[in-house]
């Protein structure tokens, strides 16, 4: 079974060269040992022009090397490159790429570089013509194709030099992302996925909807796992007002139920598989009124309509090949109408969960679950964090893929 990917104890050594901006670096160190991992630093001499060592020492909690020795001490490569779960070299200036390229070992970071064997996650910053530059990129791509390695690729937009164009290096918790992935199993690589998260609204009239207290964080703590674990995630979320998951190959967003199935459905032929983790709205408005209904004294009444059952409809598409997961809210733990609810929509794994939970549910950061598959005894989880949660059931969902 896959192991949960947390940072805590994960082993990060990470190269910083001589760039303007190895500023963000501070911010990727500061995730990572909030994270619990351990972080040790390594700098080029251009690039305390840039940062002091104090502050890198002070946020990774270590004293930060920059030279082959210390005070008559060696630093020795061989072990820091051996203790290393994970080597990130950002920003990479043009200059050190080429040095990787052709084995110069004339500092740290280098020599600890060409001792490395675990994952080598590199991420060029610099000016876009010097990015562009035809060495620049063939040394680009003759990395790109060494064992371990992984580019992180610079993204578009205002430079340090004014210009602008290619060669930004990614946010910090894009970075942080980057790290997590280059250090998960990869269960789910090149299989695709819909997702769909979140409440949705069904609209009385031009202002005022029917909608739940779902937050989307199941949803998207779903997404993050899945992204790090290799998937290709095409979420379909409902209103939500967390910042949205990283990484991910589409995001549709959407608000009714009616909007929600058009999308699902457009994306659901081309998966391996679905999680139907939104909290769908049973009934909508049969007419929503034009404009905002005035207030009159008499009660206002709203015929309600079904709406359409977008895991029941699907259920019924499903090919030999896909796989369903679906949730079920329920009042308290009742496995007998999980189940039936897991036969009716043809989920192979249902994720039970109640609402008279003491700390957990809707809209809460944790959650206490029970899984139900077929042929086997339901399995109840204890409360954990919902991103512990997704985790538990991406483990379990792989036991279901085919081989
Ligand atoms: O019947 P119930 O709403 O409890 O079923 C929950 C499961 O069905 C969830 O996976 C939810 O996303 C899905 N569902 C749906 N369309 C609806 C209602 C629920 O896809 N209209």
């Amino acid at each position: 079974m896959l192991a949960l990917i947390h940072m805590k104890g994960k082993k990060v050594l990470i190269g910083i060269t001589g760039c303007i901006a190895s500023y963000k670096i501070l911010h990727l160190i500061r995730l990572l040992v909030k994270a619990g991992a351990e972080v040790q630093v390594l700098t080029t001499q251009e690039a305390l022009r840039f940062l002091s060592p104090l502050t890198l020492s002070t946020l990774s909690l270590r004293p930060v090397l920059s030279t082959l020795e210390t005070e008559g001490r060696w630093n020795n490569h061989v072990d820091l490159a051996n203790w290393a779960d994970v080597f990130i070299i950002a920003p990479a200036t043009a200059n050190t790429l080429a040095k990787m390229v052709t084995g110069q070992s004339d500092n740290l970071i280098l020599t600890s570089y060409l001792s490395a064997r675990c994952p080598i996650v590199f991420a060029p910053a610099m000016d876009r013509d010097m990015y562009l530059h035809v060495r620049t990129q063939e040394n680009i791509d003759l990395l790109k194709k060494r064992a371990l390695h992984i580019f992180i690729p610079p993204v578009s937009g205002s430079l340090a030099s004014g210009l602008e164009g290619m060669g930004r290096l990614p946010e910090p918790e894009d970075l942080f992302l980057d790290l997590k992935k280059a250090l998960s199993p990869k269960p789910f690589l090149g299989k695709t996925v819909l997702l769909n998260s979140g409440p949705t609204y069904e609209f009385i009239d031009e202002v005022r909807f029917i909608g739940n207290s779902s937050s989307g964080r199941m949803g998207h703590a779903l997404a993050q796992a899945l992204v790090e674990q290799g998937a290709a995630v095409h979420l379909v979320s409902g209103p939500s007002h967390l910042p949205n998951p990283r990484g991910v190959k589409t995001q549709l967003e959407v608000k009714s139920a009616d909007e929600m199935w058009a999308a699902c459905a457009k994306i659901h032929p081309h998966t391996d598989f679905s999680i139907f983790c939104a909290a769908v709205s049973d009934y909508k408005p049969k007419v929503p009124q034009q404009g905002k209904v005035k207030k009159q004294s008499s009660p206002l009444s709203i015929h309600m309509i079904p709406n359409p059952d977008i895991a029941h409809a699907l259920g019924k598409e499903k090919k030999k090949h896909q796989i369903h997961v679906g949730f079920a809210l329920e009042d308290k733990t009742n496995l007998e109408e999980a189940e039936r609810k897991r036969k009716y929509k043809n989920f192979d794994m249902i994720v039970l969960n109640t609402l008279k939970e003491k700390e957990g549910g809707f809209g809460s950061p944790k959650n206490k679950i029970t899984l139900l598959k077929a042929k086997t005894k339901p399995i109840p989880f204890p409360l954990k964090t919902k991103e512990e949660i997704a985790y538990d059931i991406l483990e379990h969902l792989q036991s279901l893929l085919p081989t």
